[in-house]
C-alpha cells in the first residue's frame, strides 16, 4: 500500500485535545494511508473527562473524534488485543506516537512490560528501530520518571514532552495545540504547511 501507516496510542494523561488534533491532521494528510488508533482504559477515561466522548460502540470512536468522513483512514484497535497485526514486528509501520502518554505507560515501555497493545506496539517500534515518540505529560517529575525517560531514549525512543512553545504569540489554545501536533508530525517525517517557523530576531 502506498502512503504511510502511523500508529497513535492515547493513554491516560491529560491532553485529550492534542490526540484529537493529531488525528485530524493525520486524517487530512494525503501522504498518510492508514492510522491505527489504540486507546488505553486511562485514555478512555480522559476522552470522557476532557472531550465528553464515550461511544457505546468503540468502533465509532474515530468518527466521534474526527468526524465520519475523515475517520475512513482511521482504524480503532482494542488495547487488550495483543494478537493484533501491530503486535508483530513483521507488520510494517512508519512510526508511532503516544499522545498523551501517561507516566505509567512510559514506565511500562521503559521496563519492557508489553502487557497491552499500546505497550507492545511501542516495544515493537523500538526493537525494529522505527520512530517512537512519547508525549508524556505531568509535573513535577520524580527520579523514577527521569530514569524511565533516559531508558527509553537509550533504546531509540523520543521523549517529546507535551510542552507547546509560546514564542509565536499564540492567543488561543487551539493554535498552541495545532503547532505542537505539527512538531510531532514533522518528527515523523510529515511536515505540515500549517507549521510556523521561527525566523529569528535581530
Ligand atoms: C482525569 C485524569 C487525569 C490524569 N492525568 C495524568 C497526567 O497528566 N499524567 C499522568 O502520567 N497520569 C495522569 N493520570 C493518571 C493515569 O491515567 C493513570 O496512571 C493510569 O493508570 C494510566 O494508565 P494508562 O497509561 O494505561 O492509560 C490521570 C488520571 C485521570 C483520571
Amino acid at each position: 500500500m502506498s502512503g504511510k501507516t502511523i500508529v497513535v496510542g492515547v493513554s491516560g494523561a491529560s491532553g485529550a485535545v492534542y490526540a484529537k488534533r493529531l488525528l485530524e491532521l493525520l486524517a487530512a494528510d494525503k501522504r498518510v494511508a492508514r492510522v491505527f488508533l489504540i486507546v488505553s482504559s486511562g485514555g478512555m477515561r480522559l476522552l470522557k473527562e476532557e472531550l465528553g466522548l464515550a461511544p457505546k460502540n468503540l468502533a465509532e470512536l474515530p468518527a466521534a473524534l474526527v468526524g465520519r468522513a475523515a475517520a475512513k483512514k482511521l482504524e480503532y484497535l482494542h488495547n487488550a488485543d495483543i494478537g493484533a497485526a501491530l503486535a508483530s514486528g513483521s507488520y510494517p509501520t512508519d512510526g508511532m506516537v503516544i499522545l498523551p502518554c501517561s507516566l505509567a505507560t512510559l514506565g511500562a515501555i521503559a521496563s519492557g512490560v508489553s502487557d497491552n497493545l499500546i505497550r507492545r506496539a511501542a516495544d515493537v517500534h523500538l526493537k525494529e528501530g522505527r520512530p517512537l515518540l512519547l508525549c508524556w505529560r505531568d509535573t513535577p517529575l520524580n527520579t523514577i520518571h527521569l530514569e524511565n525517560m533516559l531508558r527509553v531514549a537509550r533504546a531509540g525512543g523520543v521523549n517529546f514532552p507535551l510542552s507547546p512553545g509560546y514564542y509565536f504569540g499564540a492567543q488561543q489554545l487551539d493554535e498552541l495545540v495545532t503547532q505542537f501536533c505539527c512538531r510531532v508530525l514533522a518528527r515523523l517525517g510529515l511536515p505540515q504547511e500549517k507549521q510556523r517557523q521561527w525566523k529569528g530576531t535581530k
